[in-house]
């Protein structure tokens, strides 16, 4: 399957304008949506994509910003306190790309298989109970399913133009001289993906048209600790990086101070778990998908994010 003209809404976040990358070498259109359009032309600044500004939670106003697409993907994040907002989003996603009879693709996470109960994980794992988040994320997804959308279930990612995750925020500690912060034990292996890698494979799936009515688990770059990132930025820092593995206690005590991450409390016991995908079932649909190893990834996210901290100083 080919697209014209996608429509990307929440495109200034780091799926967004990752996949706003692979769409583009693969010659189709893109529409860059978010709520700012001062935002959007500064994320887009020099590379040949559409902007349109309009607040998905406004149903009338998201239609008319995605009119001429024949693919509308949901990028949006949302703050802790609005998580519950992504059905909504989805409602509204959906109902915009049916006026303008165009196919869906929407970003989700893992977290919807959550609690975790196995690893590997794949699209078969329990979908059930769990903390408001991880329902959230089903309500969404179930929308866009009923939709016809193409759902894909990505590993915590981290790379360039990333803002939070929770390797992200470990390597914005150690590049900034802090203490890393880890959630979870520092020797519990996991797996995540080069958010590069994650749009490539997007970008990949929708040109099967059997990827859509369906969740897709994408693979990451295989186990990971908290000890391991640690030891790797150390040698690309030419100095030692100090780790602290938080466990549900000192969050606990932690989160009394800061407001963002009381609501991720909720999420700290299943990252205390081992966790791995099987992405097997993606891989049949796409054939072999290539990701970044590690050690790559990190180097080029630490040069992002050395960057990102001399502008902020400067
Ligand atoms: N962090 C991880 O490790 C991880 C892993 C797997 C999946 N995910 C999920 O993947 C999805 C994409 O992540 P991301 O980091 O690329 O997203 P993000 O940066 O958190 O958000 C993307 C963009 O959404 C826009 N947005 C927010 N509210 C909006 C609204 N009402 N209408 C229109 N646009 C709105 C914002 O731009 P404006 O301010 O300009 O509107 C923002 O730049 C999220 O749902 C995220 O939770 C995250």
């Amino acid at each position: 399957m080919r697209f014209e003209r996608v429509a990307i809404v929440g495109a200034t976040g780091p799926t967004g304008s990752h996949l706003a990358d692979a769409l583009l070498q693969k010659s189709m259109r893109v529409r860059a949506v978010s709520r700012r359009e001062a935002g959007l032309r500064a994320a887009f600044a020099g590379r040949d994509v559409e902007i349109a500004a309009a607040d998905a939670l406004d149903e009338a106003a998201l239609t008319h910003a995605v009119q001429g697409c024949d693919l509308v993907v949901d990028c949006v994040g949302l703050p802790p306190a609005a998580m519950d907002r992504h059905a909504v989003v989805a409602r509204h996603v959906a109902r915009a790309a049916r006026a303008t009879g165009a196919r869906l693709l929407h970003v989700s996470s893992y977290w919807a298989y959550l609690p975790l109960v196995r690893s590997p994980l794949n699209e078969d794992h329990p979908r059930q109970d769990g903390s408001p988040w991880m329902q959230y994320r089903r309500q969404a997804e179930d929308v866009l399913l009923d939709a016809g959308a193409a759902v894909l279930h990505l590993p915590d990612f981290y790379g360039p133009r990333v803002h939070t995750s929770t390797l992200q925020n470990a390597l914005a500690d150690a590049v900034a001289g802090r203490t890393m912060n880890w959630i979870g034990g520092a020797d519990v292996a996991r797996e995540y993906v080069f958010v590069p890698d994650a749009m490539r494979i997007a970008a990949a799936v929708v040109a099967h048209d059997e990827a859509f009515g369906a969740r897709w688990i994408l693979p990451g770059a295989g186990p990971l600790t908290g000890r391991d990132v640690a030891g790797t930025v150390g040698e690309l820092l030419g100095r030692p990086v100090k780790l602290r593995a938080a466990g549900p206690w000192l969050l606990r005590l932690v989160s009394l101070f800061q407001k963002d991450l009381r609501g991720f409390l909720q999420m700290v016991p299943d990252y205390g778990k081992p966790l791995a995908f099987d992405a097997a079932r993606l891989r049949a649909l796409v054939g072999e998908v290539a990701t970044t190893d590690y050690r790559t990834g990190i180097t080029r996210t630490v040069e992002w994010l050395r960057r990102q901290q001399q502008a902020a100083a400067s």
